[in-house]
């Protein structure tokens, strides 16, 4: 009895180490200085978009960073959403003011899903990456996504 307690007590900690240890983001290794530097100041659109350097330097970043969750090569299948469809409401827009404006959201809305994670009530379903990623890197990750539409 007091064996199969501590076994459980140890197959818990066990479990709780290797989640903890899986939910935590570390600074990728890639050389973004060919992209053209944005400064501190983080944009609220993506500068970027349709950049094939950009893409390629979001594509490593997204195989060493994100693809464990969201699918290697941004293809889906892993255990968070889909990225290559957050911008398909927006792309359908017909107005392009509008559509420009749901743009600018949209990016918004993944530039800080990326810096702040997503947390709830303490449980982290994805890390945060302030401070790890340079707003170079994070709007390259979200150019190479957006070059995976419809593959
Ligand atoms: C540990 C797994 C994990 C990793 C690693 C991860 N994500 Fe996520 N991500 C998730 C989950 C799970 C969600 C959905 C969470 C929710 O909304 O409750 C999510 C949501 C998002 C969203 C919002 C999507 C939506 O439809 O609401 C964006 C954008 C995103 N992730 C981008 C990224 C990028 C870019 C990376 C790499 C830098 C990354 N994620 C790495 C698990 C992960």
């Amino acid at each position: 009895m007091t064996l199969w307690l501590a076994l459980a007590a140890l197959a818990l900690f066990v479990l709780t180490i290797g989640c903890a240890a899986a939910e935590v983001a570390h600074a990728p290794v890639v050389d973004a200085s060919r992209l053209p530097p944005l400064g501190t100041e983080w944009r609220t659109e993506n500068p970027y978009r349709g950049n094939a350097e950009a893409e390629a330097v979001g594509r490593t970043v997204f195989n060493q960073s994100c693809a464990r969750c969201h699918g290697a090569d941004a293809a889906g299948g892993g255990s968070a959403p889909d990225l290559r469809r957050l911008d398909g409401f927006c792309r359908a827009i017909g107005d392009a003011k509008l559509r420009h404006d749901c743009m600018v959201d949209n990016d918004v809305f993944f530039r800080d899903s990326v810096l702040h994670g997503k947390v709830r009530v303490g449980v982290v379903h994805m890390p945060p990456w302030e401070g790890l990623l340079p707003q170079e890197v994070l709007w390259a990750v979200q150019a190479f996504v957006e070059s995976q539409r419809g593959k």
